[in-house]
């Protein structure tokens, strides 16, 4: 049951730690070596992909926007994700050496079923990212990684997605490791990492109670506003799906790039804009424009609510409300930087009065096109 939590949700964000142990048990070798030996598709035809496309609905579709960034910077194959709903319609270019992902918690979602067999027409090989046994895409697929999540209850994804992350981050190296793609430390680090992800999402857990608090405050707010930038992008999209479909406010993500093009013009006094901030290491850059971003937005009266790397100080003198994670490589940032966004709008729900489990007009598996 609910094991002393008084929703599943809170439940299932709770498990997280365990939950990307459990994706990741066995798949790291020492040597930092991978086997995903229930992949199933031989290695002479992963050595032969020229393309990558994802599908997926919902939370997994931001797993795999998230997944393009690691798939295309760890092994230069091509990478397109497209929402399984459009997907079909658009007669997508398909060739027997495009890998097609079909992400999915439940593995019954109608639309990325019909995705999948619309790829198998076509002769390409699928690959199902799923958490549920013997469902219908994994049945349907070439071959399937399981999350290994356990059931997810909760009708707002949150375990799920975050194993769905890490079994992408698998098939990015795995791609890589079979394909004799050189890479150097940077890429040797990010495996270690990962495969000590757990403790980081562990130790978000454990500095909640300020975002608990802050979503009280916000209870009587209309709209939030999320910004990221590079992967941190997909996590703003997360975050506004998390809060709409559980807190049923107005929530937006935005590429923060894309502000002065448009969304700039909704900032007005006192507007939430929760900004997710990439790593002041690594790709300094993009760090450095989105805290110009931030400073922007305030100065229009946007009360920012800032996720920034421990240690990260530039932010600081902009963040009217600043949550910490832990470094860590930034295409692992997702891992820890959602975390908080569940935890936010979780109890924002509650605080509305809503139905954590079961937010109204949803169901767990949406088995209708
Ligand atoms: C959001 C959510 C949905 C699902 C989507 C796909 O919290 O749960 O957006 O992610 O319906 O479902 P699966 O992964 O079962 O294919």
């Amino acid at each position: 049951e609910k094991g002393g939590y008084d929703y599943f949700m809170l439940k299932e964000i709770a498990e997280q730690p365990k939950a990307v142990a459990d994706t990741l048990l066995g798949r790291i070798g020492a040597s930092g070596a991978l086997t995903l030996d229930e992949l199933r598709i031989p290695d002479a035809v992963l050595r032969e992909v020229d393309k990558v496309v994802i599908v997926a609905c919902g939370t997994a579709f931001h797993a795999g926007l998230i997944a393009k960034y690691a798939i295309e910077h760890w092994t230069r194959i091509p990478c397109e994700v497209e929402l399984a709903s459009e997907f079909r319609y658009r007669d997508p270019i398909l060739a027997p050496r495009t890998l097609v992902v079909a992400i999915s918690q439940s593995g019954e979602t109608m639309d990325t079923l019909m995705a999948l067999r619309h790829a198998r027409e076509q002769g390409s090989t699928v690959l199902a990212i799923c958490n549920t046994n013997g469902s219908t895409i994994p049945r349907e697929s070439d071959a399937v990684l399981y999350t290994h999540a356990g059931p997810e209850v909760a009708v707002a994804s949150t375990k799920a997605f975050l194993t769905q992350l890490v079994a992408c981050y698998l098939v990015a190296l795995y791609l890589g490791q079979v394909r004799g793609t050189k890479w150097g430390d940077e890429v040797d680090a990010v495996i270690r990492e990962l495969s000590e992800i757990s403790g980081a999402v562990e130790r978000v857990l454990d500095t909640m109670e300020p975002v608990r608090e802050l979503a009280r405050s916000l209870a009587d707010k209309n709209t939030v506003l999320f910004l990221g930038r590079h992967v941190g992008y997909p996590v703003a999209l997360e975050g506004a799906l998390k809060l709409k479909e559980l807190a049923y406010m107005h929530a937006e993500g935005f590429a923060a790039g894309e502000l002065k093009h448009g969304p700039i013009a909704l900032i007005e006094a006192d507007v939430p804009v929760v900004v997710v901030v990439p790593s002041p290491r690594g790709r300094s850059v993009l760090h450095d424009k989105i805290v110009s971003n931030i400073q922007e937005i305030r100065a229009r009266g946007a009360r920012t609510i800032v996720i920034a790397e421990e240690g990260d100080e530039a932010v600081v003198p902009y963040a009217d409300h600043l949550i910490r994670i832990p470094a860590t490589p930034t295409l692992l940032q997702p891992l820890v930087a959602t975390v908080p966004l569940q935890v936010f709008a979780c109890e924002l729900a509650t605080a509305r009065g809503n139905e954590v489990d079961q937010p109204r007009n949803l169901a767990k598996s949406v088995t209708v096109e």
